[in-house]
């Protein structure tokens, strides 16, 4: 039985943030088969009617976005001086609480994920679970000629971070693509500079299968089908 506390239940039909679904609750807006509800009641999704305001509220278990996060942007959901992929987000996405599976760096662009799922970008996230990112990237100088058996063994910088085997293909003298299982802090930088690289400019292009929606303009975000998050979980 599909049993969910009312305050969740209301973010989850998009109707409001945790604190204004309570506030919503409190003042007596908000009905539970026509009696009025209150905090921290259970809601079960397939019985229960709730509405906010004579107007029934409809449960929607999960969102998932894919965003084309433009450069100069951070992976946060909130931060002090700059601006977030969460900045980027509509209203309905905010009061869902996305926030972001995985992160990319403030000059990366490309697909970046967003869900209020917070098994699902586990899942996405999670070396264990294997989901290969597949990166393009300009570099400034031309890899090493040993680059792909150095990536594909496992490197280990100086500092003793070892990154576990990757791929890389040469798509032009200056353009790499690389696919990643895991997502170490500067990964692809550092996996790439390690190998004589140094990258130019990075860009996320795909997912296991999921690829970057090419329509998307950088900062545009749209949600994704059960079958779209079903390709990420797909071998390449
Ligand atoms: N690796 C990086 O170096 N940066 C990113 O943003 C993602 C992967």
């Amino acid at each position: 039985m599909p049993v969910f506390r009312l305050e969740r239940f209301m973010t989850s039909s998009g109707s409001a943030t945790r604190s204004q679904a309570r506030g919503l609750i409190r003042t007596g807006r908000v009905l539970i088969n026509g009696a009025p509800a209150k905090i921290g009641m259970r809601v079960d999704t397939e019985k229960d009617l709730v509405t906010l305001d004579g107007e029934p509220l409809n449960f929607v278990s999960r969102v998932v976005y894919m965003m084309n996060k433009p450069k100069g942007v951070v992976t946060a959901t909130e931060d002090e001086k700059e601006k977030t992929v969460l900045d980027l987000m509509d209203d309905y996405a905010k009061k869902r609480g996305v926030a972001p599976a995985g992160r990319l760096d403030k000059d990366t662009e490309g697909l970046l994920i967003l869900t209020d799922d917070g098994e699902l970008a586990h899942s996405i996230i999670a070396p264990v679970k294997g989901v290969v990112k597949t990166y393009e990237a300009e570099v400034s100088v031309v890899p090493a000629p040993d680059a792909e058996e150095r990536i594909a063994a496992g490197l280990t910088l100086w500092d003793g971070t070892q990154f576990l085997p990757a791929k890389m293909e040469r798509l032009g003298e200056y353009q790499v693509r690389v696919f990643l299982s895991e997502g170490k802090y500067h990964e692809v930088k550092r996996m790439l500079a390690a190998v004589g690289a140094p990258v130019a400019k990075l860009k996320r292009v795909a997912i296991g299968r999921l690829r970057l929606d090419p329509a998307l303009e950088p900062g545009a975000s749209r949600l994704l089908s059960d079958s779209e998050v079903a390709l990420m979980f797909e071998d390449i």
